[in-house]
């Protein structure tokens, strides 16, 4: 016997979807059947990932909207909604990744910055997260899944506001389930180790890369592709007994200590950068 994921009839919304884990898991979603909603700032990124999703087969629309603005994302989300006829699945993948001048030790965070990631990081999704809930109590209930790291699952030293805020969804979401359940909303987290979407192999340097890949028990870095089969399965009836966890893909980089000799690298950008 053999089993497949078959979301067909689902209808799917990813924010970030025009690169990087957001591509792949709404290529993935479209693969099992879902119809998706492809949403992203950049136009022309959300309408090359819906024509590959065409391309294969699959049912895929444009949700363009900077989902900084909760406006645009409630009217998103509810345009969404009412061209699909409802919303079963929505994957909250927007986060940024500070970048190697953002990186720095707690004591020298300003406001600014700080206020910037944990925005970015966890009220925008946050904030997509409750429109999506209250489309889905008004309708037959479904699936929230938001992406955040596996940074939460050791300390973040010189990412420190990243870390708490992917932190802070990781807890949201057990609130979330709790309230939510009784609606026949399930809500989820995936925590992803180093992934190399293009944000990433365009900040690390090839001696990061061979470091983090070192540091896991499996050798490796994670594959978008495997986050998309992952979310997949995670949204589907399959996973339909599981909420208000948080799900860590990382290749095991979570068992490994965090070794401060493997963070030199990263410090010494910072310095010369913000000094
Ligand atoms: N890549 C990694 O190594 C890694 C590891 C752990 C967690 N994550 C998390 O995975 C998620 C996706 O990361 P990624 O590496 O695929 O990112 P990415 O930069 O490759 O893609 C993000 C997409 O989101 C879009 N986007 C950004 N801000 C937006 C906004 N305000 N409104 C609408 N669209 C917006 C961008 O245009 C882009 O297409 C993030 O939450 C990140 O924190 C990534």
């Amino acid at each position: 016997m053999s089993i497949s994921i078959d979301l067909t009839g689902k209808k799917a919304l990813i924010t970030g979807a025009g690169a990087g884990i957001g591509r792949e898991i709404a290529r993935w979603l479209a693969r099992a059947g879902a119809m998706v909603a492809v949403n992203d700032i950049r136009e022309p990124h959300a309408t090359s990932v819906v024509n590959e999703i065409i391309n294969e087969g699959g049912h895929a629309i444009t949700a363009i909207a900077d989902c900084r603005d909760d406006r645009a994302v409630d009217t998103m989300i509810s345009t969404v909604a009412d061209r699909f006829g409802g919303l079963d699945i929505a994957v909250n993948n927007i986060g940024m990744i500070p970048n190697n001048r953002r990186l720095k030790p707690y004591v020298k965070y300003l406001g600014e910055d700080w206020r910037d990631i944990i925005d970015q990081n966890l009220t925008l999704s946050a904030l997509c997260g409750r429109a999506e809930a209250e489309v889905m109590i008004n309708g037959n209930g479904g699936v929230i899944l938001f992406v955040t790291s596996g940074e939460t699952t050791r300390p973040s030293p010189f990412n420190a506001a990243y870390g708490a805020a992917k932190a802070a969804i990781n807890h949201l979401v057990t609130t979330m389930a709790v309230e939510l359940g009784p609606s026949g909303i399930r809500v989820l987290a995936i925590a992803p180790g180093t992934t190399m979407t293009e944000t990433v192999s365009a900040a690390f340097t090839d001696e990061r890369v061979q470091q983090i890949t070192a540091s896991t028990p499996l050798q490796k870095m994670v594959d978008h592709d495997e986050l998309g089969r992952l979310s997949t399965f995670l949204v589907s009836d399959l996973a339909r007994c599981i909420t208000g966890q948080f799900i860590i893909a990382d290749a095991g980089a979570f068992l490994s200590r965090t070794r401060p000799e493997n963070l030199t690298g990263i410090q010494s950008e910072n310095v010369d950068e913000t000094e």
